[in-house]
């Protein structure tokens, strides 16, 4: 029988933005959690140094070695990100370049969120880049959204229906995938 209890899923966002629409995402998410599930934001993006492959190491910087034993403890991750100019947000991509070598997020479900005004280019981009990395890629809890903030209020509540049910389906699957629902 499966421990509920024990399952847990890490939301990353790839915005550093105060009020970031990505972020408020990630907490709309969290409404949809299971109870009894752990389900927690990560807060600390910014503390990633600037990826140093002679650093790279099994003691890397404190902020990156925390992050790998938070990744080694969760069953499934979200990512919730911005496109910034045609790519991928820079801290973002620097913090999956220190996960590589790592294995973090070697066969983890993922469900990938690329919130923006566009955000065509960083979606695929963000895929190879997580394929690279050996997550565990769930086709139908990715999801690319458009005019993100014509899709959400001020106080960052999600004004679009079409939006909330792409968002449940999608997260749905990333529960299912690790057989909580
Ligand atoms: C420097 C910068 C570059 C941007 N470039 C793009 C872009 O290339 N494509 C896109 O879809 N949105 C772009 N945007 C708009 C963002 O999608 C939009 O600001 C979004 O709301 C940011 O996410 P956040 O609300 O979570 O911070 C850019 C925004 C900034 C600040």
């Amino acid at each position: 029988m499966i421990d509920r209890k024990s399952k847990n899923i890490l939301a990353i966002s790839g915005s550093l933005r105060s009020g970031s629409s990505n972020h408020h995402i990630l907490k709309y998410l969290a409404g949809l959690i299971p109870e009894n599930i752990d389900y927690s934001i990560y807060n600390d993006l910014a503390l990633i140094p600037p990826f140093d492959p002679g650093s790279d190491t099994d003691t890397p910087p404190n902020s990156v070695s925390k992050l790998r034993q938070l990744l080694a403890n969760v069953d499934a991750i979200v990512i919730c990100t911005p496109e910034y100019a045609f790519g991928v947000p820079g801290q973002l991509k620097n913090m999956l370049d220190w996960l590589v070598s790592s294995s973090s997020l070697a066969d983890k479900p993922v469900a990938l969120i690329t919130a923006s005004s566009s955000g065509q280019y960083a979606h695929p981009s963000l895929l190879l880049t997580l394929g690279a990395l050996s997550a565990k890629i769930l086709d139908d809890a990715n999801l690319l959204i458009p005019f993100i903030r014509s899709k959400m209020a001020a106080d960052g509540s999600i004004t679009d229906a079409e939006t909330k049910d792409s968002l449940t389906r999608a997260f749905n699957t990333l529960l299912s995938s690790i057989a909580i629902i």
